[in-house]
């Protein structure tokens, strides 16, 4: 009996000092934060510019450069982005400088800038629609989108997209970004993307002879799948929900679901 109690005791011993060291490691950062911090503010040299000129101090990003929100985003998948874009496995389809400034960046500096950036706990604000209304680009139905976001569209094979971005696209899982509070105009040209992406055969993408808008870097063409259904109403409805919905809970600007 002595020798029960004398074990559960160690056993508990061990559980106390294992615990604190669990949570630390599901929390241990991709890189160095700091240095994200730097070239994320600053640049590096001469063929690495300040980040934040682009995207923003706060990384909510820009829909007048086409720039995605990166704070908070999921910092394997912005890893991979980054490696993505250094490899040529994904194209930048603004001005092919995604694929140079990566370039310039070193492995660990990809790493470091992941980590920087899903530090940034920026309020979601997502894209102004009635501004990009009265500068002329056409905007989808919110309503409709959530209705896709949530349930997909069956009549013509497209799933929900809660399914694997969790709900209001708030990412469910390190593998799927967060989607939900992203900008309009970067979301309609992904989507557009992955569509295009989806009629680009393995062949060609092994040889670069791909159309210059299509996007070919989601792991197993998850996405391509997705999107070769989507019409265009279904692209602008989706994208105008999406930019609205918020990932978090009202107080808390960290959404909950990214480990
Ligand atoms: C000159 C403007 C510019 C600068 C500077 C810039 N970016 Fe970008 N970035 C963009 C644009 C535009 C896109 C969207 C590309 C597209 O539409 O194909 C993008 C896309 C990205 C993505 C993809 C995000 C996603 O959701 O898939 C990442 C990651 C990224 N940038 C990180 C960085 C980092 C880190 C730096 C600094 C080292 C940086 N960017 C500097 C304009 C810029
Ligand atoms: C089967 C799982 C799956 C479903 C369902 C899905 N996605 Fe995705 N999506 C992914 C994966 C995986 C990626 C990341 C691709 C990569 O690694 O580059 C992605 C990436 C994206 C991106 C690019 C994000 C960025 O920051 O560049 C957008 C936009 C997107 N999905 C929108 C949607 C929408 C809208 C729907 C619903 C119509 C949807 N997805 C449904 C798996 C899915």
């Amino acid at each position: 009996m002595k020798r029960t109690i004398s074990t559960m005791g160690a056993f508990a011993l061990l559980a106390w000092f294992a615990l604190p060291t669990a949570a630390a490691v599901a929390e241990e950062a991709l890189g160095n934060v700091n240095n994200g911090r730097v070239i994320f503010q600053m640049g590096k040299g001469d063929d690495v510019p300040a980040c934040q000129g682009c995207h923003g101090i706060d990384g909510n990003g820009n829909d007048e450069v086409g720039s995605p929100r990166l704070a908070y985003q999921v910092d394997t998948y912005i890893l991979k982005q980054l490696t993505d874009f250094a490899q040529d496995k994904r194209t930048d389809f603004t001005m092919y400088q995604m694929n140079d400034i990566s370039k310039a960046l070193t492995e660990q500096d990809r790493r470091d800038l992941a980590a920087y950036v899903h530090t940034l706990k920026s309020p979601y604000i997502g894209s102004n629609l009635d501004q990009l209304r009265r500068d002329g680009a056409e905007i989808g139905d919110a309503h409709e989108g959530k209705m896709i976001a949530e349930y997909g569209a069956p009549g013509h094979g497209v799933p929900a997209c809660k399914s694997c971005h969790g709900f209001h696209g708030r990412s469910a899982g390190r593998m799927y970004p967060a989607i939900g509070g992203q900008n309009y105009v970067y979301l309609k040209s992904q989507l557009e993307a992955f569509r295009a992406g989806a009629n680009t055969s393995a062949a060609d993408i092994a040889s670069g002879n791909k159309e210059d808008n299509a996007r070919t870097n989601d792991y197993m063409a998850q996405m391509r799948a997705v999107a070769k259904n989507l019409t265009d109403a279904d692209i602008a409805n989706v994208a105008a929900f999406l930019t609205l919905a918020r990932p978090n809970t009202p107080g808390n600007p960290r959404s909950p679901s990214h480990q």
